[in-house]
Order: structure tokens, then C-alpha cells, then sequence
């Protein structure tokens, strides 16, 4: 049995982190649930026993052997190397480390062999990316990918819990006919409204989410020559990211092919019958753990190209399932009781 601390336990991804450990009955000998002190004096209930959440600090990781994460970058920065330092083994989700050369990046349906080159801490990807690569990997391998053109439609739960409840109250006030209230988690009132900005701006017109997608793709598939070029866009959605992606690979794939390809890959339900009005939605992706495609059809103009939209519910596979994956594969490297 391990010993288990869910840092941020509080937040949008750490309730379905919780939720995950007890319904695939992670073998937890013992657990805490860290957060701010905003979060002192509340509870969260875990095998049948309320647990307090306790304060975040260096102390609090003592004899604990895996930490999932899914604080700020800034706060993940300070306090993940000090859990690893204590011993333990940090999956964070957040953006901090996802890049550091000695760090994984891991979507177990895609490089769960990297796992075993940790040194104390392992990132969890950007939550469009997960969903994205756990459809790729099979075309890649069969192939070869060479380029992608992806644009999002992500849902505000990506921006955590006060991401929710902004499209929640400016959408009561359009409705009730009162003052909007001014935006604060997004750049634009998110009600009744899409927009093309998640993350910061660069300086070469990408923002920094689009730039995610970039780079964590080649890190976790492991392949630095696949193009990517995204546009990361938010919609009033309470849960859920879609995705239409256009990839082109180097031998052509039909749709029959692709179709068999993700019937066959693990994480990913195929949905695509348009005469019967079945392919992927947000709303039905909620709580689910695959990743679904549909909409799967030819480039009209290239043999080599392939159309399709991707759905995944982006606290579950974009960030809490895919961690309590990884910290699954970490059970393979080291058994309950070893
Ligand atoms: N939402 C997604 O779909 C998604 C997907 C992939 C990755 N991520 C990443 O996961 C992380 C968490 O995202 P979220 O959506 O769950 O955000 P959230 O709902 O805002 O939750 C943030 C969590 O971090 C805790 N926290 C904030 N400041 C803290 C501090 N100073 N000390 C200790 N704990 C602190 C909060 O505790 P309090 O409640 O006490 O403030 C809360 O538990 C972020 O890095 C995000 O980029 C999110």
C-alpha cells in the first residue's frame, strides 16, 4: 500500500483526482489532501472517513511516496522538487516542469516506458494535448505524422474552478436581465461568446497554450520532426474539450483505416455515424475516461490528409485520470509491498 498526498485537492482537477484514487481502487495505505489556507477548516471525505485539508508545506510531504499535484505553475515550482526531495514521487500537472529535459512527460496510451526515467518528478501534459496524442499515436505508428493543424473549442472547467463559475454568473445575469459582471479568469465575457485567447500572447502571435500543444506533442511522442500549428480557443462550455484536427502523414490513411486504427487503440471510442447523428459531443464526454473521435473523413485535396474532432473531458484524461494512470504505471516499476 502507498502512501498518498493530493496536493490542490480542493481545486477542479485534485475533486476528480480524489474521486479517481477510490474508483479504481488505488491501493492507498495512508493519504492527505494539501491546498491554501483558504481550504483550512474544510473536509473531503475518502474511504468512508472525512480527511481535514491541511496546509501546503514542506513538512507535510514526510513519509509519503506519491504526490499528485495540480497547484499553479508558480506554486508546483516551489513545492513539487521539495516532495521529491522528502522521498516521494511527484506526478504535477502543471505546466512547470513539462519541458525540463529531466522531467517525463507522459500520456500512458502513447510513452508509458518514459515513466521509468523519473528523478522524483513526472509531468502530466497540457490537457488539449493528452486528448490529441491518445489519437495521433495510433496514425503516427502506422503513418508517420508530418504535420497538424489543430484548432480547440475548450471548455472553461480548463481554467478551474473560477473559470466555472465565471460562465456561470454572466450566464444567470444575461438570462435574469441584470448587469454582466466584468470578466477576470477570462480576457472576454466567456457568456454567449467564444475567444481565441488561452494563456498569454508571444511574441510570435502564438499564445502560450497554442505553444503547448507545440512542443509537448514532440516531447511526448517522442518525435521532434511533427509539425504542429494550433489555434486554442475558449467556448461556453462547462466541461469538456473538442478539438477538429487535420493531420498529414506520409503514407496516405483512409478514414476505413483510421476508423480501424483508433477502433484497436487503447483510450480512444470511435463515434462516427453522421446519418445517425453520432459523433463525438462535450456534453456527452463528461465523467468518461476515453478519448473519442469522429467526424473521420478524407482532405478533399490531399490522399495523405485526414479530418476529424476529438472530444475528452479534460479534468478526467486531460489531467486527473491521466495522472493517477501515471502513478499506476509507477505501481508496475515498483509493486504494492515491495
Ligand atoms: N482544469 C484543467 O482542465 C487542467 C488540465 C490540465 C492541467 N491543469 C493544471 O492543473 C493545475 C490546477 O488546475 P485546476 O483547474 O484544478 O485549478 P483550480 O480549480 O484553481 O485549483 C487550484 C488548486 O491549487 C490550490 N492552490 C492554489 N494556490 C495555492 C497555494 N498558495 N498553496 C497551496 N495550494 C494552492 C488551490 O487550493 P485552494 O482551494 O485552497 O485555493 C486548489 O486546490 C494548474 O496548474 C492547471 O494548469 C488543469
Amino acid at each position: 500500500m502507498k502512501s498518498v498526498a493530493v496536493v490542490g485537492a480542493s481545486g477542479a482537477v485534485g475533486e476528480v483526482m480524489v474521486r479517481l484514487l477510490a474508483e479504481r481502487n488505488f491501493p492507498v495505505g495512508s493519504i492527505k489532501f494539501l491546498a491554501s489556507e483558504r481550504s483550512l477548516g474544510k473536509s473531503i471525505e475518502f474511504g468512508g472517513e472525512k480527511h481535514p485539508l491541511e496546509l501546503l508545506t514542506a513538512e507535510a510531504f514526510e513519509g509519503v511516496d506519491i504526490v499528485l499535484s495540480s497547484t499553479p505553475g508558480s506554486i508546483s515550482k516551489e513545492f513539487s522538487p521539495l516532495a521529491a526531495k522528502a522521498g516521494a514521487v511527484v506526478v504535477d500537472n502543471s505546466s512547470a516542469f513539462r519541458m525540463d529535459p529531466d522531467v517525463p512527460l507522459v500520456v500512458p496510451e502513447v510513452n508509458p516506458h518514459d515513466v521509468a526515467n523519473h528523478k522524483g518528478i513526472i509531468a502530466n501534459p497540457n490537457c488539449s494535448t493528452i486528448q490529441m496524442v491518445v489519437a495521433l499515436k495510433p496514425l503516427h505508428d502506422a503513418a508517420r505524422i508530418r504535420r497538424v493543424v489543430v484548432s480547440t473549442y475548450q471548455s472553461v472547467s480548463g481554467a478551474g474552478q473560477k473559470g466555472m463559475h465565471e460562465l456561470w454568473s454572466q450566464t444567470e445575469a444575461h438570462v435574469s436581465g441584470k448587469d454582466v459582471p466584468s470578466p477576470s479568469k477570462f480576457a472576454h465575457p466567456i457568456a454567449f461568446n467564444c475567444v481565441p485567447h488561452i494563456d498569454d500572447f508571444l511574441p510570435n502571435g502564438y499564445t502560450k497554450e497554442e505553444m503547448k500543444m507545440v512542443h509537448e506533442t514532440r516531447k511526448i511522442m517522442g518525435d521532434n520532426t511533427i509539425d504542429v500549428c494550433p489555434t486554442c480557443v475558449r467556448v461556453p462550455v462547462l466541461h469538456s474539450h473538442s478539438e477538429s484536427i487535420l493531420v498529414e502523414t506520409e503514407r496516405p490513411v483512409t478514414p476505413e483505416m483510421a476508423r480501424e486504427l483508433w477502433s484497436k487503440a487503447p483510450g480512444l471510442t470511435v463515434l462516427d455515424d453522421p446519418g445517425q447523428l453520432v459523433y463525438p459531443l462535450p456534453a456527452s464526454a463528461r465523467d468518461r475516461d476515453d478519448v473519442f473521435v469522429g467526424r473521420i473523413r478524407q482532405d478533399l485535396h490531399n490522399p495523405n490528409a485526414l479530418l476529424f474532432w476529438c472530444v475528452g473531458d479534460n479534468l478526467r484524461k486531460g489531467a486527473a485520470l491521466n495522472a493517477v494512470q501515471i502513478a499506476e504505471e509507477l505501481l508496475k516499476l515498483d509493486p504494492v509491498g515491495a
